[in-house]
This record gives C-alpha cells, sequence and structure tokens, in this order.
C-alpha cells in the first residue's frame, strides 16, 4: 500500500517550516513486504516524534506524566479483575468496530482521524502484502478495538488508563521508555519489590505471566482469549504487546521473554511498521471490504462475544 501525505511540512535546521515538494520516490522509503512508509505523519512531522513543537506535544506529555504517575502494580490488578469478568456488554467484532468510531486517542502524535479508519487502513496494507495471512488481516482489524473502554458502556476511562505505550509493571521500568522521568512519581518506583530488573518475575517466565499497565491492548486480549478465539498465539501476541514500544522497538526486556515470546516477537515488528506508518488520510471503503472482514470474524470468533 502506497500512502501518499497531502503537502507536509517539515522543520529545517533553522527551526523554519519548508514545504516538501520533493516526488513520491524521494519521500518514501521502502521496507520488506513492499511497504512504502512516509517520511510524515498526517501533521507534517516525523513518525511518533514526541520532541516536536506542535499543538498536540504539550498535551501528549501531559497525557504520559498522569500515565505513568498512576500505571501502578495495584492499578492493574484492581483493573484486570475487574474487565476479565466481560459482564459489561455483548455484541460482534463488527459493531464494536463502528462503536469505536466514535473515540479519538489523545496519546497519538500522528493521528486525529476516527479509529475505524486506522483499524482499516492497517488491516488493508496487510492484507496487500501478506495475502495468505487472514489471521493476520483480521488481528490488525481488531488490534485497537479495547479501547472501547473509552466509552460510557465500558466506564469511561481516562485517555490515560487506555491508550498510549505500555510497559511492565511489578519490576523495574525501563529508561528506553518515553517521558521516563515522570516515573519518579510512581510509587512503585521506591518499592524494592517492584523496582528490580525482575521484580516480582523470574528469568524468562514469559510475558504471558508479566503483568502490563492498562490500557486498550491488554483489554482486547482478555477479550479475545476469554471468549476462546481461534487466532494464532502470534496474534494475540499482537494484541497485548502492539504499545509495548520499549520490548519491539528499543528490545528491553527480553529476559523475560520464553521461546513462543521470541517466535512471536518477529510477526509483532512486522505488524507494528502497518500500525504505525498505514496512519494517513488516505479512506478506505468500508462497505466494500465489510464482507471480507465478516468473513475472518466468523472464522475465528464466535458470532456475539462477551466484553
Ligand atoms: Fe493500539
Ligand atoms: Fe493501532
Amino acid at each position: 500500500m502506497t500512502i501518499i501525505v497531502d503537502q507536509p511540512q517539515f522543520e529545517n535546521e533553522n527551526g523554519r517550516h519548508e514545504e516538501v515538494t520533493k516526488n513520491r520516490a524521494e519521500t518514501e522509503l521502502v521496507l520488506d513486504g513492499g511497504f512504502c512508509i512516509p517520511h510524515a505523519n498526517s501533521f507534517g512531522h516525523n513518525f511518533r516524534d514526541y520532541d516536536v513543537e506542535s499543538e498536540r506535544q504539550q498535551g501528549v506529555e501531559n497525557f504520559y506524566r498522569v500515565n505513568h504517575i498512576n500505571q501502578t502494580f495495584d492499578f492493574v490488578k484492581k483493573m484486570r479483575s475487574e474487565y476479565e469478568k466481560l459482564d459489561k456488554i455483548e455484541m460482534s467484532i463488527w459493531e464494536c468496530c463502528e462503536l469505536l468510531n466514535q473515540v479519538v486517542d489523545e496519546s497519538d502524535p500522528d493521528l486525529d482521524e476516527p479509529q475505524i479508519e486506522h483499524l482499516l487502513q492497517t488491516a488493508e496494507a496487510i492484507r496487500k502484502d501478506y495475502p495468505d495471512q487472514d489471521w493476520l488481516h483480521l488481528t490488525a482489524l481488531i488490534h485497537d478495538l479495547g479501547k472501547v473502554l473509552l466509552h460510557p458502556s465500558f466506564g469511561e476511562l481516562p485517555q490515560w488508563a487506555v491508550v498510549g505505550d505500555t510497559f511492565p509493571v511489578g519490576c523495574a521500568f525501563d529508561e528506553s521508555i518515553v517521558h521516563k522521568k515522570y516515573f519518579l512519581q510512581n510509587p512503585d518506583y521506591n518499592n524494592s519489590s517492584y523496582n528490580t530488573k525482575y521484580g516480582v518475575y523470574s528469568q524468562n517466565c514469559g510475558l504471558d505471566n508479566v503483568m502490563m499497565s492498562w490500557g486498550h491492548d491488554d483489554y482486547m486480549y482478555l477479550v479475545a482469549k476469554e471468549n476462546g478465539t481461534t487466532l494464532p498465539s502470534a496474534g494475540l501476541f499482537i494484541i497485548r504487546y502492539h504499545s509495548f514500544y520499549a520490548l519491539h522497538r528499543s528490545g528491553a526486556y527480553k529476559h523475560l521473554m520464553n521461546e513462543e515470546d521470541v517466535e512471536n516477537l518477529k510477526w509483532l515488528q512486522i505488524f507494528n511498521k502497518y500500525d504505525l506508518y498505514s496512519k494517513s488520510k488516505v479512506r478506505v471503503d468500508v462497505e466494500k471490504v465489510k464482507p471480507y472482514y465478516e468473513s475472518l470474524i466468523n472464522k475465528y470468533f464466535p458470532a456475539k462475544l462477551r466484553w
């Protein structure tokens, strides 16, 4: 899938913005799988550039301040036990996609489009490059559905408890985590049970046994697993760890991974390029692709899911 970014503005060394007039071949980077990475997001900045001056930058930094202070081991335990009851609502995957249309992720510096656009752009881009991996297409479609936690029917959680990068709790916060300075104010930071390399975990215990900061990733993982999905473990891995940038971008926390995690991480790294770089102003024809995704939903999920 080729994404064309409309008239992006880049900042030069002197801090001035200059319009990019290079042709498409010069502004795209081709990766394996034939996927082209545009050099700028829909605001004309580099992807995931948290330091760039933009209207959203201040809001994103404040988001991570509140997130890092409040995501504690006890908080995650409490949220997991509340949400694994799956007693909120019954609905199909597609109904959830439509519900998610009402939600905008404030932590994302790259996007201000409705979520369903992002789900379909990601899924369609992967489908083009990996046509035989239908489980991966469906994984892409559903990976962000947990953001319904922002919706009143799901408790209307604050943004810091739903979106943004995730990280393990119960062991030391890694240096590579975005805006890590705010962990100094997290009560776990000074708790000797939780602030060592292994904390409450052991070497190669497997990420399944690690508590992650609470948000849409872990919630959707619980929903898929508890509803008995037949998606392969790589699909569940992608859902649970797609916002775990310290792992899949920086290589942190590998001492907690088991052999299956190592295999699944390869798929996550493929997936992540599409999750990140297919965000654009390009629209997908929802009605046209809907029958294909409905068939995948029927294949891998029961008709109605408990949420
Ligand atoms: Fe996500
Ligand atoms: Fe996403």
